[in-house]
């Protein structure tokens, strides 16, 4: 008689214990499963969420080289915050930070103050509130109330801004755009400044578009303001993605701390930086930008090290990936890797223009973003959404989204073109646009309305 085998031995596998059987999802079961078992389960659930390499819809790095890959995976144990534990680490934090404050123009990057976050938003969150306590010390010393900030910026900044207005008491005091000043540009801010306005966001990059906002037309916007008024406004340069797009594709272009308003400047380095999710960097013009009394010490090699962050732990290794790829890549190294990008979005805006449904909006790819919209009464029988439904089909994530007030009955769609998108991907997509648009022009009648919204993007 054959021994009866038990099911955790047997071949092929998904037969045995919490594969064949289903674990309880929104509670802890009381049971353990073997690793491979809750790994494979794992692995499958991620199998079903989009290719990342075909998610046109982020800014953030969905490829890094294998050497970095190697250097991820032996360094993910480090908690950032463990300064004293692993002083390299603080020390080449350190390091990145001040070649981010030369990239930049700072007037002396070591006399500069800087630090890594978690991402932009948290980088953001930080420089906002620099300017919040450096107009409340202000306004305390010269005996007048400081109960009633108000931040002025886009009304197409990214959501984290919204936030910091939110979570911090600032009034966030939305410039619209319009097609005429499709981004910030200086145009009509005495209306919006005054004196309890903490400072002016400029964005290097605005996520809709990937436009920049002309920073040295908004300072020179400011200069006027204060002729007029006294009033010295600040301004903070939100470089989420541009900060590490400009000093490769622009270096002429005046839109860092060679402006002399530019008080601070962040940044994620998890987008053009080329780094895995999460890390971001945020740098004052110098130490006196960034108010004492912000800071907290964390103890370091028998001393202390000074700290300005949100959260106290968070992964060290991705700041060791951006030292990496700043010693892998260098100057030129950078500067060809946003070329090649560059290229490859303006090849994709230039086929794009060609087929007869859509025109691009934004003069011209700032960064390696694109997007268009459809012509004025082309069809009425498909939309924007309903291309990025169908592009979904073979894979693309390409999301459509309406632009923020006061264009917001302008729908556009938007490619982000990353590191690893190469043109031969790019000519893939082109034929799937090109196919897609045949096949939704062919259609007899409109597609049924609900539920034709992509949910790619979130701004
Ligand atoms: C202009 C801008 N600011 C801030 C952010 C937030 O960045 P993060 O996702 O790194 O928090 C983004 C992200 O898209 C952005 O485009």
């Amino acid at each position: 008689m054959t021994p009866r085998r038990s099911n955790i031995d047997a071949n092929p596998l998904f037969v045995r214990p919490g594969e064949a059987t289903t674990r309880p999802r929104f509670s802890l079961a009381e049971e353990p499963m073997l690793p491979e078992t809750a790994c494979q389960i794992v692995h499958d659930e991620a199998m079903l969420d989009g290719n990342a390499r075909l998610n046109l819809a982020t800014f953030v790095t969905t490829w890094m080289d294998p050497a970095a890959d190697q250097l991820y995976a032996e360094t993910y144990d480090k908690n950032m915050i463990d300064k004293d534990e692993y002083p390299m680490t603080a020390a080449i934090e350190e390091r990145c930070w001040k070649i981010l404050a030369g990239l930049w123009h700072a007037p002396d990057p070591h006399g500069a103050a800087g630090t890594s976050t978690v991402g932009s938003s948290e980088a953001c969150m930080l420089g906002g509130l620099a300017l919040k306590r450096r107009w409340q010390q202000a306004r305390q010393a010269a005996g007048k109330p400081a109960g009633r900030p108000n931040l002025v910026m886009s009304s197409a900044v990214q959501v984290c801004w919204e936030k910091f207005a939110n979570y911090w008491d600032v009034e966030a005091r939305l410039v619209p755009i319009s097609e005429e000043h499709p981004a910030l540009d200086g145009h009509d801010l005495e209306k919006f400044v005054d004196e309890n306005t903490i400072g002016v966001v400029a964005i290097l990059g605005v996520t809709y578009t990937g436009m920049y906002e002309p920073v040295r037309k908004i300072a020179a916007a400011l200069d006027e303001i204060q002729a007029d008024t006294g009033l010295d406004i600040a301004i903070h340069v939100d470089g989420a993605s541009g900060g590490f797009v400009a000093p490769f594709l622009q270096p002429e272009l005046d839109w860092d701390f060679r402006v002399g308003r530019v008080h601070s400047i962040s940044t994620s380095a998890h987008k053009f930086g080329l780094v895995y999710p999460g890390l971001g960097w945020v740098v004052w013009r110098s130490a006196e930008f960034l108010p004492e009394d912000l800071v907290f010490k964390v103890s370091y090699l028998g001393g202390s090290m000074p700290t300005f962050a949100l959260n106290f732990s968070r992964p060290g290794a991705q700041v060791l990936l951006q030292y990496y790829n700043f010693l892998r890549l260098g100057r030129s190294g950078y500067r060809s890797v946003q070329r090649v990008s560059q290229d490859v979005a303006m090849h994709i805006a230039d086929e794009v223009a060609k087929l007869a449904p859509f025109e691009l909006w934004g003069s011209g790819p700032d960064m390696p973003v694109v997007a268009w919209r459809m012509k004025h009464g082309y069809t009425d029988k498909w939309d924007l959404y309903d291309l990025g439904n169908h592009l979904r089909q073979a894979g693309w994530l390409v999301p459509a989204y309406p632009l923020p007030d006061d264009l917001s009955d302008v729908t556009v769609q938007r490619i982000v073109v990353r590191n690893g998108v190469s043109m031969d991907l790019a000519d893939i997509l082109l034929g799937h646009i090109s196919s897609s648009v045949s096949y939704l022009d062919g259609m007899e009648g409109p597609l049924p309305r609900k539920g034709r919204r992509t949910t790619g993007f979130h701004h």
